[in-house]
Order: C-alpha cells, then structure tokens, then sequence
C-alpha cells in the first residue's frame, strides 16, 4: 500500500486528479468507480478544471458509482445520483449512457444489486475505484459489522452514519436508513484504488487501515489485501495518529 501524506485538502485533491489523468491517458474507455461525500468534491472539480483547458476527456470512460440511498427519488437534492451529476458529470463530457448507480428504489433490491454486479462485470471490472472514509472505517456503505457482505448489497446505516449524513438534510427524520452499496468483493475486485481522507476525525478510521491487521469492525482494513491501494491523507491526520502512536 502507498501512502501519500500531503499538506492538505486541496493537494490531496490535485494528486488524486493527477492519477486519474495518468489513467485516462493510458486507456480512454477506463472504467471508473466513484464516490460520493464532502471528499472527492475537490477532486472533480480539478478534474474539471483540467478538463476545461483540454487536459482530459472521459468521452469513452464508464463510472460506476458506489452506492444509493434507499427511498429517495433519484432527482431528490441529496440523492447521489443528483449529487454526480452536479458535482462531476455535467461539467464534463462524459457519456450518460455510460454512468451507472445502483437504484435505491428499485421494487426488487436483491435482482438491482445482482444486476448491478453484472453490469461491472460486463464492463469488464472497474479500473481504478475512488474512495472516501467513514469515520468508523466504512467504505462505500459497507458498516463495520460482524459479517460483510461480497457483492452489492442492501445495506442498514448505522447511527452514526444516519447522523454523520444528517448535516445534508432538513431534518433527520429525512435522513435514509438503508442503502445499495458496492460490497467488499466489488470493491476489492477493482484492479487499482486510491482512498482519500482529510481531518483529524478520520484519524481512527485511517490508522485502522494501517494497522496491518484486518478486521471486520474496520471495513477499509481490508484493503491492505488489495495489491495497488494509494492512501491520501493530509497532515492532521498523520499528525494526529503518530500523537496517539507516541502516547500509546
Ligand atoms: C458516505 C459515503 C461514503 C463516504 C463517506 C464519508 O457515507 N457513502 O462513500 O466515503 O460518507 O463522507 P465524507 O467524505 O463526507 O466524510
């Protein structure tokens, strides 16, 4: 596993851009995995800087996303769906017909997330899989939990979550509890990941994924199976895990 200690949020953000463009200039049709939350924002919109001044193009790349909320209306203000499309796919050239999210209102969930797994599948799998942390560890939605699940999955949100995502919505009662989520297997079969995390707050969950030892209480631990994981993480957090290294 690499790990990349930058200054802070926006260097996080143009190094992440920066592997994605070296991707994409080694294969066009790359097929990505993408993440929602307040983490990669910054990371799309360098990528949409860069694609402004004609560094890049994903006309022939596919993104698969990560996950969906369960019970909201794919147009809804806080949907992922909507949140791809504002934060990332209309400011590029990406093709609609290739940008996929499980539906979190599908009447059958169990055939959407077999169908999903079997459209990455098609695809060919993902190329290069972007991801943020929970604070607990969770990537994707994937909660830490006794058991994990491999495929895509319908998921319960653990409270923490619930409040964690609260900030986005009116009031909490709003909040989704359940989701499709990408599964360990999906994410782990993806031949190259990088994860992002900035903040003290995800110094827990980050030094659980260095920790060398696996667990499923730190869902992202499991990445240091994967052979080509890159770990951004800004100066807070390292900062903030040797403080505990030196205190322990
Ligand atoms: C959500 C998403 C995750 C994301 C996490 C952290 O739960 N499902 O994919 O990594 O939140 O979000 P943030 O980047 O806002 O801290």
């Amino acid at each position: 596993m690499r790990v990349l200690v930058v200054e802070n949020y926006e260097e996080m953000s143009r190094e992440a851009a920066s592997l994605f463009q070296i991707r994409i200039e080694e294969k066009p049709g790359l097929v990505l995995g993408l993440a929602t939350g307040s983490t990669p924002i910054g990371t799309y919109k360098e990528l949409i800087n860069r694609y402004q001044v004609g560094k890049i193009r994903f006309q022939q790349a596919s993104v698969f996303n990560l996950d969906e909320y369960c019970g909201l209306d794919k147009n809804h203000e806080q949907s992922y769906a909507r949140f791809m499309e504002e934060n990332f796919f209309r400011s590029i050239d990406v093709d609609r017909k290739n940008t996929f999210i499980p539906n979190g209102n599908a009447k059958d969930r169990q055939a959407e997330c077999e169908r999903y797994d079997t459209l990455i599948r098609e695809r060919g799998g993902i190329d290069l899989q972007l991801l943020g942390i929970g604070e607990n560890g969770h990537i994707g939605f994937n909660e830490p939990n006794d058991l994990l699940s491999a495929g895509t999955h319908q998921v319960e949100l653990e409270q923490g979550t619930i409040e964690a995502n609260s900030r986005f919505f009116v009031t909490r009662e709003e909040v989704p509890k359940s989701a499709l989520t990408m599964g360990m297997g999906t994410i782990l079969k993806a031949k190259e990941i990088v994860l992002l995390a900035s903040g003290a707050k995800k110094a827990d969950a980050i030094q659980g994924l260095l920790s060398g030892k696996i667990s499923t209480k730190n869902p992202a631990s499991f990445l240091q199976l994967h052979p080509r994981v890159t770990v951004i993480i800004d100066r807070e957090i390292a900062d903030a895990i040797k403080l505990k290294q030196d205190v322990a």
